[in-house]
C-alpha cells in the first residue's frame, strides 16, 4: 500500500507530457499535446495529453491518468506504477509497512532457499562437479545468459556438501529437512540431499521470493523431474513456474500462454515472448487459475500435442472458463512441445500458431465433428455429455449463449433442447463423472517417491476403497487374475465382450472419454491394464513398473491373502454378471437421456433398442442387479 498523499504527491509533481512523451512522438497544439495513440496503433494525431491532467484516444476511447498510462504500456500494477512515476518525477515512494504484522514467518525459509539457490548456480559455472550439467545445457542449446535469467542451478549427487555449506551459514538440518533440501529415510542414519545430480530450476511466487525447487535428471531414470516437497512455503497447486518474471508481460500484452513445462518456458523466453507460465506439469489447479485471472483474461493454451496434452489443455480450460476468461488452444504438429517448436521454427512461426489458435469450444466442437461424434444419435448423445460441462463451466454469459448457438448448429439440436438440457443435473453416470471431475494424470509418469501421487489430495491411511459402484466387481476380477494366473486369458476376453457392451469405442478421442468401459476404477484398471500389458503370469517387480503406490498397495494385499478366492472360475462369472448388469443399466439410462435429442424418426429404432436391453436385463435376472445396487 502506497499513503493515499504520497500518490497525489506523485500526480502533482510528475510531467505527464514528458512521461508519455517518451513513449509516443507528441506535438504541442494549443495547450494540450497530440500524438498517434499508442493503444490503437492508430498513425493520426488522435491521442491527446493534457499537461494538467490525463491523456484521451478520440479513435479507441483510452483515457486515463498517468499511472493508468504507465500500468498500461509497461504491463505494471498501480504500485509498481506510481513508484515508476515517482522516481522519474523526484518524489520518494515507500510503501506502508503494516508494523503490527510483524515479519513474515516464512522470511527465513526463503532466505534459506535463495541462499541454496545460489550455492546450486555456483555450482553449475564455477565448480568441476558442474560440467556434465554445463554439457548438458549445451545439448538443449541454452546460453549462460538464458540459464542465469531462470537462476538455473546444478545439484550434485555428492552427499555432505551442500549441507556443510549450509551449516557453516547457520543454517540447521531441521531447517533443510523441514524445506525438504534434505531427507531422512528411517533406515538411514544420516540425511542425504533429495536432489542429486539434477539440474535446478528456482521456482519463485508471484512476489519473486524463492518458494521450492524442480530439479531434472541430466540423463535418462526416473522421476525425469523431481520437485520440492509440499511445505509452508511451496505449495504447488498455488504457484506457476515463471511467473514473478512474466507478469508485467502478461499484463502488457494482455495474454498469458499456458505451457506445461519448465524447458517450454525457458524456450519461450528465449525467443522473446515473454507472457510464458508453466503449472509444472500437474494439471492445472484452481489457484493457479485464480493467480492467471489476476493478470489477465486472456488465456493462451500451448500444450503437447499428444492425447494426455490435448487432455490436459482442455481440462484448463473449463477450469479459465469458470474465471470468465477467453480461452484459445494452440495446435503444434504432433509430436513437438513448444519447447522443440520453437527450437526448429523460431519465434516467428510460434507468433504464427498464436494468431491462428482456436477458441477451446470451437475447437472441441471441431474435432468431434471430423471423428463423426455427430452423426449419429448415440454418439451425438455422447459429444453432447463432453460438451455441456464447458459450457456449464463458462461464467461469461455472451461466451456461453455463443456456445450454445454453435453446438446447436454442429449437433442439429434445437437451441430450447440444449438450454434445457443445461439447466438440468448434470448426468451422473459413471463415466461422466469421472469425465468431468477426475484428475489428469499421465499414466505413463510415476508418481514421485516421496510425495503424494501426483494431482491427488493426500489419502487416509488404510487400505484403498473405491467410491464406484459396482468396484468391488471389478476388485474381484483383479484379485483372480492375480492369485489364479491360468484364467486371466478368459478373463480378459469377457472383458473385451462387455466393453463392446457399454460402447466403448476404440476411435475416443480427448474430447469425449468414450474409452471408458468395464474396469473403470482407477486403480483397479491400472492393475488390470499391467496384468493384460505384462501377462498374468509376470513378476510383481515387472507389473509394478507401471504402477503408482497406491496400485502396488492393493497388488500387495492381493497377493498377501491367496486364500481369499475359494473358486476363482465362480467369482469371476459372479462379478462378469454383475458388470454385464451395470453396464446394459447404464446404456438403458443413456437411451433414455438421448430420447429428447432423437426427431420422430428415430424415435422407433430408441424405443425397440430400449426393449431390447431390458429383455437382456430380465434374462439375467433381477437377483443380480440388485446386489449391484446395494453396495
Ligand atoms: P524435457 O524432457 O526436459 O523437455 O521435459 P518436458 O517439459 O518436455 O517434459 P514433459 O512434457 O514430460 O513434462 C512437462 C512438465 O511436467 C515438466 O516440465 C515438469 O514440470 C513436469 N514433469 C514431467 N515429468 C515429471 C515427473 O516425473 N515428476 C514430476 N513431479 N513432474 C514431472
Ligand atoms: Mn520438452
Amino acid at each position: 500500500m502506497i499513503p493515499e498523499e504520497v500518490v497525489e504527491q506523485v500526480s502533482q509533481a510528475a510531467d505527464i507530457v514528458a512521461i508519455i512523451g517518451e513513449h509516443v512522438r507528441l506535438k504541442k497544439q494549443g495547450s494540450v499535446y497530440r500524438g498517434p495513440c499508442p493503444f490503437h496503433q492508430g498513425t493520426n494525431n488522435n491521442f491527446s495529453v493534457m499537461p494538467k491532467g490525463g491523456y484521451t484516444c478520440f479513435v479507441c476511447g483510452e483515457k486515463g491518468s498517468v499511472f493508468t498510462f504507465v500500468q498500461k504500456r509497461l504491463g505494471l500494477s498501480f504500485v509498481e506504477a506510481v513508484k515508476y512515476v515517482g522516481e522519474k518525477s523526484g518524489v520518494e515512494v515507500r510503501e506502508e509497512v503494516r508494523h503490527r504484522e510483524g515479519p513474515d514467518p516464512r522470511e527465513p525459509l526463503w532466505e534459506l532457499n535463495a541462499t541454496v539457490a545460489g550455492w546450486f548456480r555456483e555450482m553449475l559455472w564455477e565448480s568441476e562437479l558442474g560440467a556434465p550439467s554445463r554439457e548438458y545445457l549445451a545439448t538443449r542449446h541454452v546460453s549462460r545468459e538464458t540459464a542465469d535469467r531462470f537462476g538455473m542451478g546444478f545439484a550434485p549427487r555428492e552427499l555432505g556438501l551442500m549441507r556443510a555449506y549450509l551449516n557453516g551459514l547457520g543454517f540447521s538440518d531441521e531447517r533443510l529437512l523441514d524445506i525438504g533440501l534434505l531427507v531422512k529415510r528411517e533406515e538411514q542414519e544420516e540425511p542425504r540431499p533429495r536432489f542429486r545430480d539434477r539440474l535446478i530450476f528456482p521456482i519463485l511466487d508471484a512476489q519473486a521470493h524463492t518458494v521450492g525447487f524442480g530439479g531434472r535428471l541430466l540423463g535418462p531414470g526416473e522421476p525425469k523431474y523431481l520437485n520440492s516437497p509440499e511445505s509452508d512455503v511451496f505449495s504447488k497447486g498455488k504457484l506457476l513456474y515463471n511467473l514473478s518474471n512474466a507478469r508485467n508481460a502478461i499484463r502488457r500484452d494482455s495474454r498469458v500462454i499456458l505451457v506445461e513445462g519448465y524447458f517450454d518456458v525457458v524456450r519461450l523466453v528465449d525467443a522473446g515472448l515473454e507472457s510464458v507460465v508453466a503449472p509444472m506439469g500437474t494439471a492445472l489447479a484452481e489457484g493457479q487459475a485464480d493467480l492467471i485471472a489476476k493478470y489477465s483474461n486472456n488465456a493462451f493454451l500451448l500444450y503437447d500435442s499428444d492425447g494426455p496434452g490435448q487432455k490436459a489443455s482442455f481440462r484448463a480450460a473449463d477450469i479459465l472458463l469458470t474465471r470468465g476468461m477467453t480461452v484459445r488452444v494452440v495446435t503444434l504438429p504432433e509430436g513437438d512441445d513448444p519447447d522443440t517448436f520453437v527450437a526448429k521454427f523460431g519465434r516467428e512461426a510460434m507468433e504464427k500458431l498464436l494468431t491462428e489458435a482456436m477458441d477451446v469450444f470451437d475447437r472441441k466442437v471441431q474435432l468431434l465433428e471430423r471423428r463423426g461424434w455427430f452423426a449419429d444419435l448415440q454418439r451425438k448423445r455422447r459429444a453432447l455429455d463432453a460438451l455441456l460441462p464447458t459450457i456449464r463451466a463458462t461464467t461469461d454469459e455472451i461466451t456461453k449463449d455463443l456456445y450454445v448457438n454453435r453446438v446447436a448448429e454442429a449437433a442439429g439440436i434445437a437451441r430450447d433442447v440444449l438450454l434445457r438440457e443445461l439447466a438440468s443435473a448434470p448426468a451422473q453416470r459413471g463415466r461422466v463423472r469421472r469425465a468431468s471431475t477426475a484428475p489428469v494424470s499421465r499414466p505413463e509418469r510415476a508418481a514421485e517417491p516421496d510425495e503424494i501421487p501426483r494431482d491427488s489430495a493426500p489419502r487416509p491411511a488404510g487400505p484403498y476403497r473405491s467410491d464406484d459402484p459396482g468396484s468391488s466387481s471389478e476388485l474381484a476380477i483383479v484379485r483372480v487374475m492375480l492369485v489364479h494366473p491360468g484364467l486371466a486369458e478368459g478373463i480378459i476376453e469377457s472383458v473385451g465382450r462387455l466393453d463392446e457392451l457399454h460402447g466403448a469405442h476404440t476411435d475416443a478421442d480427448a474430447v469425449v472419454d468414450a474409452d471408458v468401459g468395464v474396469m473403470r476404477d482407477p486403480v483397479y484398471r491400472a492393475l488390470y491394464d499391467a496384468i493384460v500389458v505384462h501377462g498374468a503370469e509376470a513378476s510383481p517387480d515387472v507389473l509394478a513398473e507401471s504402477l503408482d503406490p497406491v496400485a502396488i498397495e492393493v497388488m500387495e494385499m492381493i497377493r498377501g491373502e491367496p486364500g481369499a478366492v475359494m473358486d476363482g472360475r465362480r467369482t469371476v462369472d459372479d462379478a462378469l454378471r454383475r458388470l454385464q448388469e451395470r453396464a446394459l443399466r447404464e446404456r438403458l439410462d443413456e437411451l433414455e437421456r438421448t430420447t429428447p435429442l432423437a426427431d420422430e424418426s428415430e424415435k422407433d429404432a430408441l424405443l425397440s433398442e430400449k426393449d431390447r436391453l431390458r429383455r437382456e436385463l430380465a434374462a439375467l435376472g433381477a437377483r443380480g442387479w440388485k446386489s449391484v445396487r446395494k453396495q
